[in-house]
């Protein structure tokens, strides 16, 4: 694809040489992610972050993604706070954003709506996740950090096992990680999930389509036996009709450190987009496993910035003048121990 003024709102957009370019521009942004190194490419540039349902990570790691190239941003959540709330329409306040800024990032709770913003959008828009539709640079870092820890070049993740575990209809990450993972080759998909809230069929033909195995299974230990990779999730409690339906998804499918360890290989790892449900009755990724090496959803998390950073770069068109304004660090912000 050309990444150059594109609207990103889909995986379907992406192929295995657009993921090696945004893969590898991300590995160069690493040092100015991780705050070592300065940019200013985006200077005089300003992002709108427009988050109608609640975020934690998505939001400000859009935000820090593009103040770490030297960009303004600009935000507003819940759609309280906005005009939407006055009866707006979504043609109508992207066309006011795009007078302000110089792309926007759009997550709100009604599938498609963020197509919908971008095409009366003037300047670039991006999914922060739609309802339960997709989450597409959420899948983007997903797929990236399992290139890092399973230490494999992504063509080279081909013929893994993934397990998928939790709210496979709702969890709009899944959605779009199927269909990122769906490039590779041979994969197997062993999907957990109380059968109410399994994949949708039409990802699990399309998989098949592509020659991958899908199996669904309420077996979780055999599934954890055969992983490569455990992607959990958090029952999507905010999209069910009822409490009680919620109720019913909820707790059935806890991984804590004594079944990990028992049932998985040692170099399986536990992947989570995040936030998981700590409450005791979620039942969903023990904090017994909050310090436990195979974890990695906080290294996740943190690849949110260079991935972000990197499509931000090539949206843009700025990837190859990143280094021209680089310059040294000069705060300090380790706390004192
Ligand atoms: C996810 C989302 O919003 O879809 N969170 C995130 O962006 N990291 C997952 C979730 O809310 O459960």
């Amino acid at each position: 694809m050309d990444y150059r003024g594109t609207h990103i709102l889909s995986t379907t957009q992406f192929q295995l040489s657009d993921l090696d370019r945004l893969f590898t521009l991300a590995d160069a942004l690493r040092p100015y992610a991780e705050g070592k190194v300065r940019t200013r490419v985006l200077e005089g540039a300003v992002l709108v972050n427009l988050f109608f349902e609640p975020s934690t990570r998505s939001r400000i790691s859009f935000g820090v993604a593009f103040n770490r190239l030297g960009g303004h941003v600009r935000d507003t959540t819940g759609v309280a706070f906005s005009s939407m709330a006055k009866g707006e329409s979504l043609e109508d306040t992207a066309r006011v954003i795009g007078g302000y800024g110089d792309i926007a990032v759009l997550r709100h709770p009604e599938e498609g709506a963020v197509a919908t913003f971008a095409g009366a959008s003037t300047v670039p828009v991006i999914n922060g996740g739609d309802g339960p539709g997709e989450h597409p640079t959420q899948a983007i870092l997903d797929l990236y950090t399992m290139t890092r820890e399973l230490s494999r070049p992504l063509r080279e993740l081909s013929r893994s096992t993934i397990v998928f575990v939790g709210d496979l209809k709702y969890g709009r990450t899944v959605h779009s990680l199927a269909r990122l993972l769906g490039l590779l080759n041979a994969m197997r998909f062993i999907c957990v999930a109380p059968p109410a809230v399994q994949l949708p069929e039409h990802l699990r033909s399309a998989l098949e389509a592509r020659g991958h195995r899908v199996e669904l299974s309420t077996d979780l230990d055999s599934a954890l036996a055969a992983a490569d990779v455990v992607y959990s999730t958090r029952i999507q409690q905010e999209r069910y009709a009822s409490p009680a339906d919620a109720e019913a998804a909820r707790g059935r499918f806890s991984i804590n450190r004594e079944r990990f360890d028992t049932f998985a290989p040692p170099h399986a790892v536990i992947l989570h987009p995040l936030p998981r449900d700590s409450r005791p009755e979620a039942n969903e990724l023990d904090d017994d496993l909050t310090h436990h090496p195979r974890l990695a959803v906080f290294r996740q998390a943190d690849n949110g910035i260079p991935t972000r950073m990197a499509l931000f770069a090539l949206v843009l068109g700025v990837e190859d003048d990143i280094d021209a304004t680089r310059s040294p660090v000069k705060w300090h912000r380790n706390p004192q121990r």
